[in-house]
């Protein structure tokens, strides 16, 4: 079969997530992907979808990018019945366990998006996120590994094109290259508001947070930073 051609694979962003599959999946996880999924996947849009029409009645739509075991994302949407939410992650593994929380919960405020955020995004109308949760993403250490961070110039002007007037965006991360890199890459792309008035509101997880199984690991080499940015 012929691959990509030339055009296509130089549009197609660095890919910004490590591996998709891993382990085997338990029973469970087996069954949820296989006969669980497709009750909560977003179809792959032909052309624009607005994310309000997977949620009727809902008050709101916020999306977590990078869910890894979906702790978190589970966590808001049974705290936050009324906000539609979705989660994008391409690890098949974390989609299982998301799936696991979902029925555990008996949610019906989320939907699945278990590929690349960023097709999404590219997908949605201006204006139709209300919320975002960047946790911990993928750190990418290494000096010649860093153009692989989720958080570039691009992916910050298709994030703020889909994000609501006043919308804010949850970033956190325990490596400081990144935490510097990012809050850099936020304030310059200028459209984003960093509403910090004290060292204790980046230094402190948010009262909504749930820690994960990620984020006790503590693989970064500082404590959490976390950033909260309004969409001006
Ligand atoms: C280091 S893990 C952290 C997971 C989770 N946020 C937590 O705090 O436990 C980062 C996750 O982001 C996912 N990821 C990276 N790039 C992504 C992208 N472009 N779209 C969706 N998910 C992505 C990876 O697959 C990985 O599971």
């Amino acid at each position: 079969m012929p691959g990509p051609d030339k055009d296509t694979l130089k549009a197609r962003p660095i890919r910004s997530f490590g591996r998709t599959g891993g382990r085997p999946l338990s029973p469970r996880q087996q069954r949820l992907v296989e006969t669980g999924l497709e009750a909560f996947r977003i179809p792959a849009p032909e052309g624009a979808f607005d994310p309000r029409a997977l949620f009727p009645g809902k008050d709101e739509v916020w999306l977590e990018i990078g869910f890894g075991g979906g702790e978190h994302l589970v966590h808001q949407a049974a705290t936050n019945r009324q906000t539609g939410f979705i989660g994008c992650e391409p690890f098949i593994e974390g989609v299982a366990k998301a799936l696991a929380g979902i029925e555990d919960n008996q949610l019906t405020n989320v939907r699945l998006w278990p590929d690349d955020a960023r097709d999404l995004l590219a997908a949605m109308p201006q204006g139709s996120i209300a919320r975002v949760f960047i946790l911990f993403p993928d750190p990418w250490p290494k000096r010649r590994q860093q153009k692989r961070r989720l958080i570039q110039p691009a992916f910050l002007a298709a994030l703020h094109r889909v994000l609501a007037p006043g919308a804010h965006v949850r970033f956190a991360t325990d490596v400081a290259s990144y935490a510097d890199e990012a809050l850099l890459a936020f304030l310059s792309h200028g459209g984003f508001d960093w509403t910090a008035q004290s060292a204790d509101d980046w230094r402190r997880p948010p009262a909504d947070h749930v820690t994960t199984r990620y984020e006790s690991k503590k693989l970064g080499d500082c404590d959490p930073i976390w950033y909260d940015l309004a969409r001006t």
